[in-house]
């Protein structure tokens, strides 16, 4: 498990508006990598572009390359299907199968995915997967209880929980903090710097603080004015884009001294 990206030449569109331009980045396996940047800038569409969740949007295409671990996620032989299983999503919002239990939930991908699991294979990936998303203590005792009636922070690991089950390659988070109290915050951190033992992590935050707790990398994108498509402005090691970007641009962004 855990895969390296390689992005090249990645432009991307809603129709005719060009969201995003020429991205260009490596994304190390084993390793949390942070987007950070202002409202609009791309993150979510660039996030959205390395599991082809971005073609689902009528209209929408890139040119450029993905690549993971060498495969071109946009070969014409590439199944997106495939794509979106070996690149699990997390979204901002939790957002379990309201009327599933918390046992269907975190198995939903997996039956979908059409694979005969024996009950007792079930119940160990199931259980795995809670442990695995930190939520398992928890729970253990409710499992056919509904997901919708964990708190927020509780959702949000087992919105975790069902992306690891089906074992991916890649884990991508837009968010996953937002909606959450400072307390569920710490656990989802905490846990994303377990996961990246096994796992390539991408997250997008606004909260640069979580940017560098969590990441090992940091890219920051940006927008020259509204209306202009977003860039990668610069990526590198985490400690080094906070005490001493390259561009000016992200030194004014992460101090604070933003326009
Ligand atoms: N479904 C869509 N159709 C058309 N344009 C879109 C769509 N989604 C996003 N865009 C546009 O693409 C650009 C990048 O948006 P995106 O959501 O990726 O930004 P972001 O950096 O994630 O912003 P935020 O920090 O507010 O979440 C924006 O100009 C946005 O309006
Ligand atoms: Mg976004």
């Amino acid at each position: 498990m855990s895969k390296r990206i390689d992005v090249k030449n990645l432009d991307i569109y809603y129709g005719d508006f060009h969201a995003v331009k020429s991205v260009s980045m490596t994304i190390e396996p084993r390793s949390v990598t942070a987007f950070i940047g202002p409202s609009g800038c791309g993150k979510s569409t660039v996030l959205r572009t390395l599991n082809r969740m971005h073609e689902v949007i009528p209209g929408a295409h890139v040119t450029g390359e993905v690549l993971m671990d060498d495969r071109n996620l946009y070969a014409k032989e590439t199944d997106p299907v495939d794509v979106r299983r070996q690149v699990g999503m997390v979204f901002q919002r939790p957002n379990p199968f309201p009327t599933m239990s918390i046992r269907e939930n975190v198995l939903a991908g997996v039956s979908l995915n059409s694979k005969r699991l024996s009950k007792s294979a079930a119940d160990e990936l199931l259980e795995q997967s809670l442990r695995g998303a930190n939520l398992w203590t928890e729970v253990k005792d409710r499992l056919d209880r509904p997901g919708a009636g964990l708190s927020g922070g509780q959702q949000q690991r087992l919105c975790i929980a069902r992306a690891i089950a089906v074992q991916p390659e890649v884990i991508l988070m837009d968010e996953p903090c937002s909606a959450l109290d400072p307390i569920s915050t710490l656990a989802i951190e905490d846990l994303i710097n377990e996961l990246k033992s096994d796992y390539t992590v991408v997250i997008v935050t606004h909260n640069m603080q979580q940017a560098a707790r969590v990441s090992d990398r940091t890219g920051f994108f940006n927008l020259e004015a509204t209306g202009m498509p977003g860039e990668l402005v610069e990526m590198d090691d985490t400690p080094k884009i906070f005490s001493n970007p390259s561009k000016k641009a992200t030194e004014d962004y992460i101090s604070g001294r933003f326009g």
